[in-house]
């Protein structure tokens, strides 16, 4: 429900037991900030600088859940237990703000690469990627069950690490998607084929992790609205698959799209997920977050206002300017809070904000 004072945009909103400021997001983002595989100061700042900045809630780039999983040099291996003491200065310096903040846990199946991990690398199918070339791994029933576990001992370092919520990875890079979408799922063992079987692994993934999650702490996924290939995944498979992570327990879905394959044909154009967001929200009643090709607070309003999102998440827009969330808050008349040393930058006190729009 939106506070009458209030933007549609910068409305409170429940998820699970929380309840978050404003319908901002910071979207899942790989920064290259990083160090030795673990968060440090400066992805630390970097989040604490749009916490500052009036994002509502920030959902974390991917943690890693295993060591076959690895696509790029500095991803964070949330496996280990060593990573726990920098994900308690990292939440404790981003909930200085008053932000929550959610991990996004990841395995990149097919999409990872042998170069980092010297393993090989795990796929639903041995189908490779023309992006990627390597030819992966079937997994076999031991490794889809160790995957599962694996998710399970992360979302318990997420939790001592003092995060809100967790967020499954399951579009773009995942496994999760490579699962789900017969794109990439050529299996025949009761994970492939059916719509009802490629569902069969991600959604085990989810009990698992909800599990081990108390009651109330937001648990949600990142789901691909479209997969934009012939023989992809389609937006009635999105609302499908978010009615059954709503099954599951969870609390709310990020529809995003593509990622797939070097195939795909996505339509890049201003709100390009918005119309998969619409659906699954109206068919699945999920708190449903849309993201991709949103720049500006009125297109941001104009989302949240007719209904076809509970939340926004932007990863380019606020990469480019970490205050989004305060100058949202200025073109749309509204007021949000700032730290005391920015308080003379404010639109009430200084007359030359009214330029900035
Ligand atoms: C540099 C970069 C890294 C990204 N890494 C991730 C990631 O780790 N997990 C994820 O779900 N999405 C990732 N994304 C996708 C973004 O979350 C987002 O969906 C995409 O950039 C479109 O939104 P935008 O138009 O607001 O940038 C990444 C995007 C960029 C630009």
């Amino acid at each position: 429900m939106r506070h009458p004072q209030f933007p549609y945009l910068l409305s409170p909103l429940r998820l699970g037991s929380i309840t978050v400021s404003n319908r901002i997001v910071f979207a899942a983002h790989l920064t290259n900030l990083a160090q030795a595989n673990r968060p440090g100061p400066d992805l630390v700042a970097y989040y604490e600088e749009r916490a500052r900045g009036g994002a509502g809630l920030i959902i974390t780039e991917e943690q890693s859940v295993h060591p076959t999983d690895h696509a790029y040099e500095r991803l964070i291996r949330a496996y280990d237990d060593s990573v726990i003491p920098d994900y308690e200065e990292l939440t404790l310096r981003i909930h200085a703000h008053g932000t929550p903040v959610v991990a996004q846990i990841n395995h990149n199946g097919g999409q990872a690469s042998s170069i980092y991990t010297r393993l090989p690398v795990w796929a639903p199918s041995p189908v490779a990627d023309p992006l990627f070339r390597e030819v992966p791994k079937e997994m076999e029933p031991a490794d889809i069950a160790a995957v599962v576990a694996a998710y399970a001992r992360v979302a318990r370092h997420v939790q001592a690490g003092g995060f809100d919520g967790a967020e499954l990875q399951a579009s773009h890079s995942s496994l999760l998607r490579q699962f789900l979408s017969p794109y990439a799922n050529r299996r025949s063992d009761g994970y492939g084929g059916s719509l009802t079987a490629r569902m069969r692994y991600p959604l085990e993934v989810a009990r698992a992790v909800r599990a081990v999650m108390p009651r109330g702490m937001p648990l949600g996924a990142r789901i691909t609205g479209n997969d934009w290939v012939e023989g992809g995944l389609t937006p009635d498979d999105a609302a499908s698959f978010a009615k059954a992570l709503k099954a599951a327990g969870l609390d709310f879905v990020c529809i995003s799209s593509g990622g797939v394959s070097a195939d795909a044909r996505p339509t890049l154009v201003a709100n390009t997920n918005v119309q998969f967001a619409e659906k699954v929200k109206r068919e699945a009643g999920i708190a449903t977050r849309t993201v991709g090709l949103i720049a500006t607070p009125k297109q941001a309003e104009a989302i949240i206002a007719e209904g076809k999102a509970d939340m926004v998440a932007l990863a380019r827009a606020m990469l480019d300017d970490p205050h989004w969330g305060w100058r949202a808050a200025h073109v749309l008349g509204a007021e949000v809070a700032r730290p005391k040393q920015y308080q003379r930058a404010a639109p009430k006190v200084w007359a030359g904000a009214a330029f900035r729009d």
